[in-house]
């Protein structure tokens, strides 16, 4: 009998005839579903990692592996990192549609208008070391608001979500370059509403109250391009952890707090920094075939870092603009023989023409050129994945209101295969 139609899937378990609902998306694989199955044949499937598991039905972002194509709301990130801008990027991930001017002028004015910190806030910093690591400054600084914004935790009132959302999309830029400057030992700089958000951020991590400052406009494009790249990309492992954490009814600062802690994994959002001390560490090209040999060693645990990814198995789309800025800002600031980029532009060409690399379909991430430009912007390696999670949050937002949206949402609550012990009779200590 054939194992399948359209609509379903037929399975013979233990000569028990079940047949699952196979559902379609706009585009994309079809997906079995199977929400009926442990109850109907008394098996778990079983996932680690979630390889061949779809988690939700999602309509923000979706990614063709194959293709190195990457959608936001069906527009190629290509087009939209040199078109659009990172704020107009955050209204299409949470609304769905590019604005209007007028619509677009009146979100700017509310992410502007939030971009301050309550002024008790400023204390939770002074409690770290100044030589904490800013991703765990950050990540307890996100939890901390909602001690501070109890007028926006009620995450079953849709205003509240709304300005839960326009609170953390305006302050993680305060945020970030609040740890960015106490690892400085400078002053705060509060955000300066006259200017556009990437410059505001790169005013609040470089300006002093000493002097004036002005950021070049390449490198305001550069840093509002970073934002977009990064803004969100399907249910990755920190935006999977946002929806766990939303699922459970937990309230939005910590929910993204959650996705912040994930986020921090050298295997995710941590691999900038790690790529970029793994650049430094070759430190010049003659060394790449060490490194490159350690990588394909089975009995090391070393990888390239930035090399890589679960879906892409061609290109990942963000890289090559990546790349593009990298040229772009390192000629701009005259470094354009910077000994890490011709590392990593070497590393690049030697493994993408290595079997190895070919045949597990390695290729580089968004992660592979982003800390090179960060560097050359002149942010240290502990700032790239606190950047990295500045520019997320949209993402996780816009998946956490989708889900609370969604009428069937659950709690989210997996099993597992049990390998423990069986029962057995607890023996007294003076027994053992
Ligand atoms: C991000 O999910 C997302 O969308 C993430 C992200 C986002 O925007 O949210 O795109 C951001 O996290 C990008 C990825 C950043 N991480 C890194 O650059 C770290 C290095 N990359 C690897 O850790 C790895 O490639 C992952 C974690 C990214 C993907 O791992 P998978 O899909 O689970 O693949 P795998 O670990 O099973 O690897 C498949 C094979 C393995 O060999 P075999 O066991 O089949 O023999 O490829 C090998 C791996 O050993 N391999 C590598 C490698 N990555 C995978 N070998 C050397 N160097 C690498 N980088």
């Amino acid at each position: 009998m054939e194992n399948r139609n359209k609509n379903k899937v037929f399975l013979d378990i233990n000569n028990k005839k079940i047949d699952l609902p196979v559902l379609s998306g706009s585009t994309g694989p079809d997906v079995v579903d199977i929400r009926s199955f442990y109850k109907i044949s008394n098996l778990f499937t079983f996932d680690p990692g979630f390889t061949s598991t779809a988690s939700c039905e999602s309509s923000i972002t979706f990614i063709d592996g194959d293709k190195g194509k990457l959608l936001y709301r069906g527009f190629d990130i290509g087009e939209l990192a040199v078109k659009s801008t990172f704020l107009e990027v955050c209204f299409l991930l949470l609304y769905g549609k590019l604005p209007q001017k007028n619509q677009l002028d009146d979100f700017t004015q509310r992410v502007t208008r939030h971009t301050m910190l309550h002024e008790q806030m400023i204390y939770f910093f002074r409690g770290f070391r100044r030589d904490a690591h800013p991703m765990a400054i950050i990540c307890g600084v996100q939890g901390a608001m909602s001690s501070f914004y109890h007028d926006s935790l009620d995450i079953n009132d849709p205003w509240q979500r709304e300005v839960a959302s326009i609170r953390m999309i305006a302050k993680l830029p305060t945020i970030v370059a609040y740890a960015y400057k106490y690892s400085t030992g400078q002053p705060f700089v509060y955000p300066n509403n006259s200017l556009d958000y990437a410059e505001n951020f790169l005013y609040m991590c470089f300006s002093v109250p000493a002097e004036q400052y002005k950021s070049n406009p390449i490198l305001n494009k550069a840093m509002d391009r970073i934002f977009i790249l990064h803004a969100d990309h399907e249910q990755n492992a920190s935006t999977s952890t946002v929806r766990l954490a939303g699922s459970s009814g937990a309230n939005p600062f910590a929910c993204i707090a959650a996705g912040i802690a994930c986020l921090w994994g050298p295997a995710h959002g941590g691999a900038n920094e790690a790529c970029l001390n793994m650049l430094k560490e070759i430190g010049s090209v003659d060394r790449i075939p060490d490194f490159i040999k350690r990588a394909k060693d089975k009995n090391d645990p070393f990888r390239l870092m930035g090399f890589g990814h679960r879906v892409y198995k061609n290109f990942d789309p963000r890289a090559k603009v990546m790349k593009e800025s990298a040229d772009e800002v390192l000629e701009l600031l005259g470094i354009s023989n910077n000994r890490t980029l011709q590392v990593a532009k070497e590393l690049e060409k030697i493994a993408l023409e290595d079997e190895y690399f070919i045949e597990k379909k390695l290729y580089p991430n968004v992660d592979f050129y982003s800390g090179i430009i960060l560097e050359a912007m002149g942010f240290p390696t502990s700032m790239f994945t606190p950047i990295f999670a500045l520019a997320r949050t949209v993402g996780w937002i816009s998946h956490w209101i989708e889900m609370h949206s969604d009428p069937d949402k659950k709690i989210g609550r997996p099993r597992q295969l049990y390998k423990g012990n069986l029962e057995r009779p607890f023996v007294l200590i003076k027994d053992r």
